[in-house]
């Protein structure tokens, strides 16, 4: 006999779990900077708009076929078309996609630690130093700090989903909004950080294209975890007497807050710290803001709040993102560790060493390819250019893969599962949804518009990206 399934002690403690999956390095710096970028408080609201209209239908469907499988994604698709083959293929995407995700974000989140820890020991002049991302990322050290992220990881994941992930979400969470706040206030308490404030929030609406909208819907569908198969696996410990709907609306809420709030600490420090800050010098890019341009606005803050105050406030800073990092590690990795416990009947132990031994492979290898190995940083030519395979993993799986898993998702609830099937779960522990117009809306939308942008968004990428 087996063991029955874990669940979440509490629906708090779900909430908690589910939003430390989103809240993550997007949210916390490349939410702000695409916003102010891209027209300010016209892209928060269309930002917001698509975390409503088209990701929590999403994210509800994944919730839900989640919790009525009480299975991760390999096991939830084959139990609910009885092993099909063809919708096998789509459990496969949902349980590879997050395990190669997890090998890039650990290589990012080995570099936050590295910045951590040389903010607490008072380096702030070296971080500020150009030169030293492009040091520190071929330095052998990393090593030794990548063992020391799996191991806190998997000292998470180890204890479960109850002692384990609940139990971690609920210190690092609290603790995670309390440093946010903390930093939004500071920050906004600094002479000019209304220029910051304007520049983030101001509405344009002439910088609205093609382009920055199906990028804003981007950014929300990662932001929200979707696509990675984390909120199937989630919504598999999840109790039948939740919500699934008020959870879920709790979980966006919180996440968008979150992107919200670090637009208001990140776009006025970048100016009122330094208010010779050129706006148009800010890169899309997350990685280099954090590792090459925040370091140097810190730096200067020096002069009004003394070399000790600024290595302070830039500790802080580097542990908020890498407690947000951790919990969504943490949710990326449980994904396939549940599916190998469901489907082959290991222990969780072994299931993660299996797991852990492959990801450190495979996150050692993205390491070594911005530049300490040749072959590996020039590791195939498309679209014109050499690719690293940091950059294929990326391109892959981030940037394809994910509109294709919320993709298959969508079609799967409404044209196999079946839209009844699905009512159905999604009134149980909710007796308000029935007839709702909610229920409505998500029976409507995820049989037509949201899977034809997904599928959009799919092709454009693949024949941008690739050729
Ligand atoms: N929502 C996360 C973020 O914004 C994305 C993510 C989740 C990445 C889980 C990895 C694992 O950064």
């Amino acid at each position: 006999m087996t063991a029955p399934r874990e669940q979440f002690g509490s629906r708090l403690g779900f909430i908690l779990a589910a939003a430390g999956s989103a809240v993550g390095i997007g949210n916390l710096v490349g939410f702000p900077v695409n916003a102010a970028k891209n027209g300010g408080g016209a892209f928060l609201l269309m930002y917001a708009i698509f975390v409503f209209v088209i990701c929590l239908p999403v994210m509800m469907a994944e919730l839900a076929t989640g919790r009525h499988s009480a299975k991760g994604p390999l096991g939830a698709y084959a139990s609910l078309t009885h092993g099909n083959r063809m919708w096998g293929i789509a459990g496969w995407l949902s349980t590879v996609t997050p395990f190669m995700i997890a090998v890039f974000y650990t290589v990012i989140t080995v570099w936050l630690f590295e910045y951590l820890f040389s903010a607490v020991t008072g380096d702030l002049d070296v971080l500020a130093d150009p030169a030293t991302f492009g040091a520190f990322i071929n330095n052998g050290n990393i090593f030794i700090h990548l063992a020391i992220v799996v191991a806190i990881v998997n000292l998470i994941l180890v204890g479960g989903v109850k002692e384990g992930i609940e139990r971690s979400a609920k210190i690092l969470m609290p603790a995670l909004f309390m440093m946010l706040i903390g930093m939004v206030i500071f920050v906004l308490t600094r002479d000019n950080a209304m220029t910051g404030l304007k520049f983030y929030l101001i509405p344009d609406f002439s910088k609205i294209t093609g382009p920055v909208v199906s990028g804003a819907l981007g950014q929300a569908f990662f932001s929200l975890s979707l696509g990675m198969g984390i909120l199937i696996t989630y919504g598999s410990y999840m109790d039948k007497r939740s919500s699934i709907t008020s959870s879920a609306k709790m979980v966006a809420l919180a996440d968008t807050g979150v992107a919200f709030c670090a637009g208001l600490m990140i776009l006025p420090a970048i100016f009122s710290f330094n208010p010779e800050t050129d706006p148009t010098q800010l890169s899309d890019s997350s990685v280099s803001l954090i590792f090459t341009f925040l370091p140097k606005i810190f730096l200067a803050l020096q002069t009004s709040i003394g070399y000790m105050g600024a290595s302070v406030v830039a500790s802080v800073f580097f542990l908020l993102v890498f407690f947000a990092a951790l919990t969504s590690l943490v949710s990326i990795i449980e994904v396939p560790a549940a599916s190998l416990v469901d489907q082959k009947g290991y222990s969780r132990k072994k299931a993660l060493l299996i797991l852990n031994i492959g990801m450190v492979v495979f996150t050692i290898a993205c390491t070594a390819s911005f530049g300490m190995v040749g072959w590996l940083t020039e590791f195939v030519h498309y679209a014109g250019s050499p690719k690293s395979l940091f950059d294929v993993v990326y391109d892959i799986f981030y940037d394809t893969i994910l509109p294709l898993n919320g993709l298959l998702i969508c079609l799967f609830v409404i044209y196999r599962w079946k839209k009844s099937n699905l009512n159905e779960e999604l009134e149980t522990g909710d007796d308000g949804f029935k007839g709702s117009f909610l229920e409505r809306y998500m029976n409507f939308s995820l049989g037509t518009f949201i899977p034809l942008i997904l599928a959009l968004i799919f092709i454009n990428t693949v024949a941008i990206k690739f050729f």
